[in-house]
């Protein structure tokens, strides 16, 4: 049975990190910017490196756990990179608070928790809602990179793009190559490139 007092400190937790975000968004992003995301990036090794080697886009790397975020930002702060930034956040929520003055360039997906369990699948972050969520706030013509080492998750993802009406897979090279700590142990992977269409 529900316990009241914990939904509502829960409903009120998710609140506080609403609110947080918003502001955190505004802050690093300014009215037209056009960035490039990953979710669940980890330590960030990737999307540091991406960063330095494009200086001129704005990088925006997300992972809810916090322990996480906090090495990723000692490692900008190290390589003193003004255009990256690393939040503690869920994708989900990041895109609800996403501002309507700012459009996602290009999103990188690398190595996704796969969620074997066939009870679990609903976890997977590569799932109609999540697309949908993202289209919105993407430019046309926007790059989605996903690469995993989970062959059925690569199935599943694939049938996932091909069904859904904004995102259309493409033959395209991947445009950036810098290892993942999840790379680093992965006997294989495959990839995929999947673009938004007006
Ligand atoms: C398997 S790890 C891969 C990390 C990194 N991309 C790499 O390749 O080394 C998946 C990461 O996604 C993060 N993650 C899972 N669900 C997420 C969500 N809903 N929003 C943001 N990050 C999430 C996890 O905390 C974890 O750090």
């Amino acid at each position: 049975m529900e316990n009241p007092a914990r939904t509502a400190a829960y409903h009120a937790l998710i609140e506080e990190r609403r609110r947080a975000l918003r502001k955190d968004l505004t802050r690093i992003l300014p009215p037209g910017t056009m960035l490039t995301w990953e979710v669940g990036c980890g330590h960030g090794h990737f999307l540091a490196a991406y960063a330095q080697a494009h200086p001129d886009r704005l990088c925006v790397g997300i992972d809810i756990i916090g322990e996480r975020i906090e090495r990723a930002v000692r490692k900008r702060d190290r390589a003193r990179l003004g255009n990256l930034h690393f939040l503690q956040a869920d994708a989900r929520l990041f895109l609800e608070e996403f501002p309507s003055s700012a459009s996602l360039a290009e999103i990188f997906v690398l190595y996704p928790d796969p969620w074997p369990k066939l009870r679990h699948h609903k976890h997977r972050l590569i799932q109609p809602d999540f697309l949908n969520a993202a289209a919105a706030r993407a430019r046309n013509g926007c790059h989605l990179h996903f690469r995993t080492d989970y062959q059925p998750y690569y199935e599943s993802a694939v049938l996932t793009f091909e069904e859904h009406p904004r995102w259309r897979l493409i033959r395209a090279d991947w445009p950036f190559e810098f290892e993942t700590v999840f790379q680093q142990r992965a006997e294989s992977y495959h990839s995929l490139t999947a673009e938004l269409r007006s």
